[in-house]
């Protein structure tokens, strides 16, 4: 049985992972409406991804006997100053659900839930995954700037990188 702390904790990281989605899911709008399929498909790959991820924590919390509770979910940006800009808040949103993963895991380990941790294991490793996706490919749009051969060529691989 999930003690009352971690649970809502569990419940917030649902929130935050449907949140992630509802980030990428803009991110792939905006990349759409900038003729940039390859990024937008890459987002909206994302987007699904972290609904897994949501509905991983969601289908563990069901199955120790909690109470799921769906909060709503905060909207976001529909424009961007740039494709980097983009990047930048991706790296920087992923970095900060580590932190929330971090804390989680810091959570289950004071309360002494090993169900938790082991399951916080896996989320821990994805997000080092995450961060290294994002900082890849940030630098690779900060390399590329404003040319739009370049930019074209680079839209195409990160589209076929997830195919
Ligand atoms: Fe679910 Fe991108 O972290």
């Amino acid at each position: 049985m999930l003690k009352k702390t971690v649970l809502a904790a569990l419940n917030e990281q649902v929130n935050a992972e449907l949140h992630s989605a509802y980030v990428y899911l803009g991110m792939s709008a905006w990349c759409e409406g900038k003729n940039l399929p390859g990024f937008a498909g890459w987002m909206r790959k994302q987007f699904e991804e972290e609904q897994a991820h949501a509905l991983k924590i969601y289908d563990y919390v069901l199955d120790q006997g909690g109470e799921v509770v769906l909060k709503p979910i905060a909207g976001v940006p529909a424009a961007y100053k740039s494709l980097q800009d983009v990047w930048e808040r991706t790296l920087k949103h992923e970095r900060q659900v580590t932190a929330l993963i971090h804390k989680l895991y810091a959570l289950a380990q004071k309360e002494q839930d090993f169900a938790t941790q082991a399951l916080m294991q896996w989320y821990v490793t994805e997000q080092v995954e995450e961060e290294k996706n994002a900082s890849d490919i940030l630098q690779q749009v900060k390399m590329v700037g404003t040319n739009s051969s370049s930019i074209f060529f680079i839209d195409r691989h990160v589209g076929k990188s997830r195919e």
